[in-house]
């Protein structure tokens, strides 16, 4: 047997037989040089077993060191028919593990051999092997990680010093593949993290150059309102959480502006908070928006593309006017929800995400849910802190700073020094009901700013009479628009040297016709029924420039 020829000293061993363990030595040391961390741990399992064999052993172990408590076996070979050896707690084999610990080799070729003071070593040894035994402490950057054992359960043998020198090292060898191989996973999981992190920042940066094109001034909230400090008290409330939010109120009031407040305040603030309006983009697209698309998913999908939840990892996804989504879209969304993971359309691959949800939407959603317009299991899912954003006839007390902040924004935009704001139009729009809510009054100061000359500003509320707003494109209108502006520039004079006709470069008899047909009367003022907005406290002649191009 293998045994018996290393057994004693090298002089009484074949020389073949030497010959051939320092050639395995060498051969294993050579693989071990420049195993991958792919294989390492068959290769050990494998040496181990060529090990046991050359030297007529019965097992081999390595054992690895988990929170300083326990040896835990993690490569073991032994022979047919043996247990392989389970590992041992700290606290139960004492001088062993404080040996090992050490960095000493402990070598025994029988139990009586162990010292005095290896009191439960012995016990263990007798009861369940080994009778030989030969351990090294296996080190990885001179810290000690484990330990290597070969042993014999079923006869005593002797450890050569050649067997000793050259085992120890081999688990030298051992030792440092298992540093390299880790420091390689360490840096392909660092790289892999790193990949992630490169395509995030690709996702983010496509999305932030799209994001770019919409200018998103980051304005600050005004307002004093009870109402809206009760708002900003809910948003500290719950800005940190990773709660999901739903903002609801009617258009206008704000409700983006919260959403921005809110991921600002909240942890994910770091990264850029990703949007989708669910109402302006169209439904089949909403699909491929949210959660991405591979190359060819469907017809026209050209390219690939990653959903808003993949950009909005470990960020903040805003979905407006979340009510308009399409009901199996809402299905979707909901799974993507519950299992914090998505697939893009065209690929069976789930990834992963961490997104905190705000959602907005200036409809009912109780009523929405009622006629099953909108899913419940959706609406409760989003609906986690509701809050509601008051209209702002709720809040008329905020409309004087609105104003003034609305002024000092257009004022150097526009570069005209704004001085006052006339009071009396400062009631007025306190007393009208703004059905378009803040970006109605902000429209309404930036028409007024448009218009003004002179350093006070006077605004009128847009007017509520049921005619539509929107200027009118009818040529007939713009005509009489024109007429109505020169007439106001030569002070109503149609005749003669600079006079409107002259101006308008038709004959004076074709101008009177025209005031006709177009019902404007003569006499340095315009009729009421002309300009709406003809009644608001405007001083100077020129006003009616301004009032009839609001028209
Ligand atoms: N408290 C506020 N202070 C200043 N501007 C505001 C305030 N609330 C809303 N706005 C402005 O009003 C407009 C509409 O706000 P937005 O957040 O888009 O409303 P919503 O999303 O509810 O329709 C934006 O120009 C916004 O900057
Ligand atoms: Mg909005």
């Amino acid at each position: 047997m293998a045994a018996e020829r290393l057994n004693d000293s090298p002089a009484q061993a074949g020389v073949d037989d030497q010959l051939r363990f320092e050639t395995l030595m060498t051969e294993l040391s050579a693989k071990f040089v420049s195993v991958t961390s792919a294989s390492i741990d068959h290769e050990i399992v494998e040496a181990q077993k060529d090990i046991v064999r050359a030297l007529g052993l019965d097992r081999s172990t390595l054992v690895q060191l988990r929170d300083d408590e326990r040896f835990v076996a993690t490569h073991s070979w032994q022979l047919p028919g043996l247990q392989p050896f389970p590992g041992f707690a700290v606290k139960d084999l004492p001088w062993m593990a404080s040996a090992i610990l050490r960095g000493d080799v402990v070598c025994f070729s029988r139990i009586d051999d162990l010292p005095e003071e290896a009191v439960s070593e012995r016990q263990v040894a007798r009861k369940f092997g080994p009778r030989s035994n030969l351990t090294f402490p296996l080190k990885v950057g001179g810290r000690v990680i484990g330990a290597m054992a070969f042993g014999t359960v079923r006869h005593q043998r002797e450890w050569p010093d050649v067997v000793v020198n050259r085992l120890r090292v081999f688990v030298e060898i051992i030792g440092s593949a298992l540093a390299r191989t880790r420091a390689e996973d360490e840096i392909q999981r660092a790289l892999e993290e790193v990949k992630r992190l490169r395509d995030q920042l690709q996702r983010e940066n496509m999305y932030l150059q799209q994001e770019i094109k919409t200018v998103r001034g980051c304005r600050g909230l005004v307002g004093e309102s009870y109402a809206l400090r009760r708002v900003l008290e809910q948003v500290e409330q719950v800005a940190h959480t990773n709660s999901s939010v739903l903002l609801v109120g009617e258009t206008g009031t704000g409700k983006e502006l919260i959403a921005n407040a809110l991921h600002e305040l909240s942890p994910r603030r770091d990264r850029p908070m990703v949007r989708l309006n669910c109402a302006a983009i169209p439904a089949t697209l909403i699909e491929s928006e949210l959660f991405g698309r591979e190359k060819g998913a469907y017809t026209g999908a050209l390219s690939r593309q990653a959903g808003r939840f993949e950009v909005a990892h470990r960020s903040t996804l805003f979905l407006d006017e979340v009510g308009e989504l399409p009901l199996e879209v809402q299905v979707k969304l909901l799974r993507a929800l519950q299992e914090k993971q998505v697939e893009r359309l065209g690929s069976s691959k789930s990834i992963s995400f961490d997104v905190r949800i705000i959602a907005a939407t200036n409809r009912d959603l109780d009523k929405e849910v009622r006629e099953r317009r909108f899913r419940d299991d959706l609406y409760y899912r989003l609906n986690v802190f509701p809050i509601r954003m008051p209209a702002l006839r709720e809040r008329p007390e905020d409309i004087p700073l609105l104003v003034q902040s609305f002024v000092h924004e257009f004022a150097k935009s526009f570069c005209k020094p704004i001085e006052s704001v006339d009071q009396g139009s400062l009631r007025a729009l306190q007393l009208y009901p703004w059905p378009g809510n803040i970006r109605e009054l902000r429209n309404t100061v930036e028409r007024a700013m448009i218009l003004a000359n002179g350093s006070r500003l006077f605004i009128s509320p847009p007017s509520d009479s049921s005619n539509n707003s929107a200027p009118s494109l009818l040529l007939s209108d713009a005509e009489r628009g024109h007429l109505c502006n020169v007439l106001a520039m030569t002070g109503w004079r149609v005749r003669g040297k600079d006079g409107a006709a002259e101006l308008l470069g038709v004959k004076p008899t074709t101008l009177d016709s025209m005031l006709v047909r177009h019902g404007i009367a003569h006499g340095g003022e315009q009729p009421k029924s002309l300009n709406p907005l003809s009644d608001r406290p405007l001083g100077s002649g020129s006003n009616s420039l301004a009032s009839i191009s609001n028209g």
